[in-house]
Formats: structure tokens, C-alpha cells, sequence
């Protein structure tokens, strides 16, 4: 007799691995101020009016929500413009949600999925692999991170099914150029689509940014990937979504649970649409704190790449992991990237100014006073 057989990738570990992160802000000591800099979130928060939204619904959490998210996603359309309409859109409990229901829409087993790291590759990697999907790494260049559209296109085969295009890219912060990907758009045979993450998209102010819209809008095989959770400052929520062209998206719509989105996220996200004051308001602060940041770094002599969005990637001469620790025992919990392949690698998320002012001051301490040498 077989034994039960669960389709896993994540195993228990890891499941231990998080219940004991200090990821909830749980400090060093009781008293210790906590600056939350890992996880890119947003440090202004998100608009009265949202918080006003979810206030109005409370009372009514026993009964459930509307079975259909029709509204929210019109709001969508409404704050995205561009002669886009409701049915280009599919929501989901989270950005990464989003991603997964593309990739349970779209993934056979024996499929492959191209990303470029380093990238969000975890997340990538933990919802294709238990769908029996291969996932092929064609790296981006080395020191510069640059995308490199020929050799995904030259990666291309029969199974080829999902391309990732992580952009602004996480944990790099550098962006894929316009040029890039109208070179794979165009060389794309029609069995494949391409997934661009744009979660950070809010963030950007450079012109070579790619306008992913205007392939759906021709109907190009691509879907766009949106969250709350950044520029709307709405993490804890869980709401993102994506855009497609109507028959993608309703294909993927298609694996949604009945009443998938709760009372609060719908009433949250589409106030939160509606206040596109505060999104320019977060936005404005937020690139201010990445100039002050990236300033500061140089003065410090570190290696840092030019931050697209609302985290900037820096190396130091000291091991990531050494280097998150002592500024964990200091109230600083930051991500080293030392998973993605990047030994000194850290990702500072934009905060307040005060938290990143008290930040850069720790950061030169402990460089100071550090013996170890890279
Ligand atoms: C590149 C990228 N994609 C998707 C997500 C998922 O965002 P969420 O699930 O919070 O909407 C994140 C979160 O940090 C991200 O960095």
C-alpha cells in the first residue's frame, strides 16, 4: 500500500522557520523601538478615507459580502483610466494571490516558468513547483542587473508556458527597460504569456519605464500584476489584482472562490481608488526619502543600485546575515539577500525620515566598529 502523499514544495521547516520570525516587530527588548525597513511597506500608511470605509462596514461582518467584486474592479478601471474596463480586470486576497491564480490558471505539469534572478523567486518558485511546473533561471547580467531579452528568448521551448517580468524588479530595484520588453514581446511565440509583476509600479519616474498597458490593450498575451499593499500603504488587507486581456482574465477569474474578497478589502480598496491624493502624496514623500537615502549611502562609500522603487538593494564588506543581525539587536529589521544569491546584500525599505535618519546613524556605527572585513 502507498502512503499518503501530499503535493508540497513548502515543507514544515520553513512553516517553523516563519512562526519564529520577528517579523511582527517584536524587538530585541520590550522597550525597544522597532523600525519595520523588510518588508516595502508603505510608512505613511493608507488614506483616512479607507480607514473611514472600513469602519462603516464593520458592523455588518455577519452577513456576507457581495458575491461579485464588479464594483471594486470598475473603481480599478476608473483610477487606472486608459479606456480600460472592468472586465480586463480579476482581483485577488493579495497581490501574491493575483500571481497565483494566473499560474494555477495557466501551469500543466512539465510547463516552464522563466524568471531572471535575482528576483521575487521564492514566491515564483513556491506556487509553480507543486503544480509540477520547471522553473528555468535565466539570470539577469551580473553587478548591473540588467534583463536580458535574447537569452530568454533564446531559452524558449515547446513547454515554455510562463515569463516573469518582476518590474521594478525585487530585490534590485532596477528596472527592465521599455526597450527590453518590446524585444520579448516581440519575439514571444503565441504559447506563452508573460507575467509582469508591477507591484512597485507607482514608484517609478523614468521614462524608459514600459507602458505594459498598452500591450493588453492590444491584446497581447501578458498580465499585468497590481497589489494594495505598496503605494496604497494597505499590506496587512491582503487585496491586489490583475489586468488582462477580457479572455485571460475571465479564465482566471474562473478559479475564484464564491464571495472571494471580503467586506472589509472591497470597501477598503475601492475608497482606496478613489483617493488617488493620497497615492501622489505617499508617492512624493517616498521618492524625497529615496534621494535623502541614497545621498547618505554615498557619503558612506557603499554600493547601492538606483532604486525604481520603495526599497533601495546596497552591499557592505559585512556578510548580509552578520550584518541583518546586528541591526536587528538594534531595532532594525531589514531583509539580507543572502537567499537570492546576494552574500552582502540587504534591502532597506524607504521609512519615515526619523526611521531612516536613526537607521543610516546605526548603519555607520556598526561599519565603524565592525572587525570583520569582506
Ligand atoms: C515583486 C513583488 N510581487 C508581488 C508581491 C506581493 O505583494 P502582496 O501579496 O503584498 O500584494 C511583492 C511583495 O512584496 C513583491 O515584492
Amino acid at each position: 500500500m502507498s502512503s499518503l502523499h501530499f503535493n508540497r514544495y513548502i515543507s514544515p521547516f520553513m512553516r517553523e522557520e516563519a512562526d519564529n520570525a520577528l517579523d511582527d516587530g517584536r524587538g530585541p527588548a520590550p522597550d525597544m523601538p522597532i523600525h519595520r525597513l523588510q518588508n516595502n511597506e508603505n510608512p505613511l500608511g493608507p488614506s483616512p478615507r479607507v480607514i473611514d470605509a472600513i469602519n462603516a462596514v464593520a458592523p455588518s461582518l455577519s452577513y456576507y459580502p457581495n458575491f461579485s467584486d464588479i464594483e471594486l474592479r470598475r473603481a480599478i478601471v476608473d483610477a487606472l483610466g486608459r479606456g480600460l474596463t472592468a472586465e480586463y480586470i480579476f482581483t485577488g486576497c493579495s497581490g501574491f494571490e493575483a500571481l497565483e491564480l494566473i499560474m494555477r490558471a495557466a501551469l500543466m505539469p512539465g510547463d516552464e516558468v522563466i524568471l531572471s534572478s535575482p528576483t521575487f523567486a521564492g514566491a515564483y518558485k513556491k506556487v509553480s513547483l507543486p503544480l509540477g511546473a520547471k522553473v528555468i533561471d535565466v539570470p539577469l547580467e551580473p553587478e548591473t542587473f540588467r534583463y536580458r531579452p535574447e537569452a530568454v528568448l533564446d531559452a524558449i521551448t515547446e513547454r515554455s508556458k510562463l515569463v516573469m517580468l518582476c518590474n521594478p524588479n525585487n530585490p534590485t530595484g532596477t528596472l527592465i527597460s521599455g526597450r527590453a520588453v518590446e524585444r520579448l514581446m516581440r519575439g514571444l511565440p503565441d504559447h506563452v504569456l508573460v507575467v509582469a509583476d508591477e507591484v512597485y509600479h507607482h514608484f517609478v519616474d523614468d521614462g524608459d519605464y514600459p507602458d505594459s498597458l498598452r500591450y493588453v490593450l492590444d491584446k497581447k498575451n501578458i498580465v499585468i500584476v497590481h497589489s494594495f499593499s505598496k503605494a496604497y500603504g494597505l499590506a496587512g488587507l491582503r487585496l491586489g489584482y490583475g489586468i488582462a486581456k477580457p479572455e485571460i482574465a475571465n479564465a482566471i477569474a474562473g478559479l475564484q472562490r464564491g464571495f472571494h474578497q471580503n467586506k472589509l478589502a472591497l470597501a477598503a480598496g475601492i475608497a482606496a481608488c478613489r483617493d488617488q491624493g493620497h497615492v501622489r502624496r505617499v508617492v512624493e514623500y517616498l521618492r524625497g526619502e529615496a534621494h535623502w537615502l541614497c545621498a547618505q549611502l554615498d557619503r558612506l562609500n557603499i554600493r547601492y543600485w538606483k532604486p525604481a522603487a520603495n526599497f533601495i538593494l546596497f552591499e557592505t564588506r559585512l556578510p548580509a546575515d552578520e550584518l541583518q543581525e546586528e541591526l536587528r539587536l538594534r531595532g532594525f529589521l531589514l531583509r539580507s539577500q543572502t537567499r537570492n544569491g546576494l552574500p552582502y546584500g540587504m534591502r532597506l525599505s524607504l521609512g519615515s525620515r526619523e526611521a531612516n535618519s536613526a537607521f543610516i546613524s546605526t548603519l555607520e556605527d556598526i561599519l565603524n566598529t565592525s572587525p570583520a572585513c569582506r
